[in-house]
């Protein structure tokens, strides 16, 4: 079969479409924004219809871009978002997203049903995160009594879009991971603990290998986008594991770092790891008997992004440009500025959603230009601390490859090389993320290529960063002060 291969990845800020060729080459491009919304402090909500209108808008302009020659379709989108429906398919309320941390209380409750921390690990390899969507489900039980009464089934955000598009419920494994009630070692959903818990399994949709077709284009959603009726749509990926995946990652051997609003340090195994104090997020991988194991840094670029906010107070202008050549004109140490990131709590290198972010060890001789590479390197050495968590867990980690936003700026990639002391990579490719490893997935689906690493031969090294010896020096010294910083600062909290 030939033709074109749709990739769509409903991000947090918006939704991207890219058509990919039989020669794995990207021909067309879309991207559709969307708003966000916090109702409270702690709580981040969005419109599954605003997604649905950006989507639609975004499909059209590509669709007219290969002239309707859609052959499949692939989809990506943000993890863990809980979307509940009624019986008829329809929204409840406002989806409950990745980063909402409303629900620690539930997580707890998690744990305590099942006795214990490692007892729940076994259950799902994976601990209760307030990320995760099972909480979300119980918040709503617990919070929301009537809406949960009239929820039939809970979708992941991209789950949702397939819902609309196909009239099919479904999931796929790396998503379906992420909910937090995957028995992740043999793929599918744990009964013991939604037995535990007293939910229903019927609240959750099946779920599928990643290149598996999990339904066809409606005559509605194609009169609504151009697609041809009954184009077929695979079950696709979370974002986070197949951006990883789209760096050509689905073998041991090479780590993934995207360097996104939140930071993701992804690798892939051939067997399921363990997964001690649940520190890890892991997940079945994109290729069948592949596993993914995943560090989530939840304030990377994000970290950035709000001290180029903070700045705005003083530059009226500031952008990201600015603050990186702010950076730029303070020396590698940051004159012994350090920077904790953990703006909105973390996830790893600790599970810790009431971490707070913080600067150490100013004095007179600090300036913007330090505070402004105290908070680039504070960043990039947390995601030095996650290398260094996966390490232990029997990850290879020397070889590194890198995408996401910021990779685009050189000093976060020569930030990252001498703090990481090792090498970078970019890939080809690189650039269009998950939407990328979507449309794969769909050619794989379709028969264009036997195996998702056949498809992923055409991403290629295009760009090796060295670090620099007597930077990394300096990196070494900091990250030996800033491992400490966190354990002394967690002592001083109110209990
Ligand atoms: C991964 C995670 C985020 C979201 C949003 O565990 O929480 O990366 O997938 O992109």
């Amino acid at each position: 079969m030939s033709g074109h291969w749709l990739g769509v990845d409903l991000g947090t800020s918006g939704v991207k479409v890219v058509a990919v060729d039989d020669s794995g080459d990207v021909v067309a491009t879309h991207t559709c924004s969307y708003p966000l919304q916090t109702p409270r402090p702690g709580w981040t909500e969005q419109r599954p219809d605003d997604w649905w209108d950006a989507t639609l808008e975004a499909v059209r302009a590509v669709v007219v871009a290969v002239d309707g020659a859609v052959t499949g379709i692939g989809l990506s989108g943000q993890m863990h978002g809980m979307v509940a429906l009624d019986r008829h398919g329809e929204v409840l309320r406002p989806a409950i997203l990745w980063n909402d941390n409303r629900n620690a209380a539930e997580c707890e409750l998690q744990v305590e049903r099942v006795g214990g921390l490692d007892a729940l690990v076994g259950l799902t390899n994976n601990a209760a995160l307030p990320g995760y969507t099972l909480g979300k489900i119980l918040w709503l039980r617990r919070h929301e009594p009537d809406v949960f009464e009239r929820t039939e089934v809970v979708l992941n955000p991209k789950d949702f879009l397939r819902l609309r598009l196909t009239g099919e419920r479904a999931t796929d494994v790396s998503d379906a991971s992420g909910f937090g009630a995957l028995d992740v070692r043999r793929r599918r959903w744990s009964s013991d603990l939604m037995a535990a818990l007293e939910l229903s399994e019927s609240l959750l949709p099946p779920v599928l290998e990643s290149d598996a077709t999990a339904g066809r284009v409606t005559p509605e959603a194609a009169a609504l986008t151009g697609l041809p009726v009954g184009t077929p749509v695979v079950a696709g990926g979370g974002d986070s594991v197949l951006q990883t995946t789209s760096m050509g990652i689905v073998s041991p051997g090479t780590l993934g770092i995207t360097l996104g609003t939140a930071g993701i340090l992804g690798a892939a195994t051939e067997s399921c790891p363990d997964n001690a104090g649940g520190r890890l997020q892991i997940s079945c991988g994109n290729e069948a008997g592949r596993w993914h194991v995943m560090g989530v840094a939840l304030s990377t670029g994000g970290a950035l992004q709000w001290w180029t906010n903070a700045l705005r107070a003083l530059v009226p202008d500031a952008g990201n440009a600015t603050v990186t050549e702010l950076a730029n004109r303070s020396p590698v140490g940051a004159r012994g500025l350090r920077f904790l990131p953990y703006l909105v709590g973390e996830r790893a290198p600790h599970v810790d959603p009431d971490a707070r972010a913080g600067f150490v060890g100013l004095d007179l001789s600090h300036d913007l230009t330090d505070f402004s590479r105290a908070v680039l390197e504070g960043a990039l050495l947390n995601l030095r601390e996650i290398r260094d968590v996966m390490a232990d867990a029997g990850v290879a980690t020397d070889d590194v490859r890198i995408s996401g936003g910021a990779s685009a700026y050189p000093v976060w990639r020569q930030t990252l090389a001498d703090v990481l002391g090792t090498p970078v990579h970019l890939v080809t490719g690189g650039e269009h993320g998950a939407a990328y490893g979507a449309a794969l997935l769909a050619g794989v689906g379709g028969g264009r290529w036997a195996h998702l690493s056949e498809a992923l031969g055409y991403v290629v090294v295009a760009e090796r960063v060295s670090p620099d010896p007597a930077a990394a020096a300096v990196h070494d010294a900091s990250y030996a002060e800033f491992r400490r910083i966190y354990p002394a600062l967690s002592t001083l909290r109110t209990p």
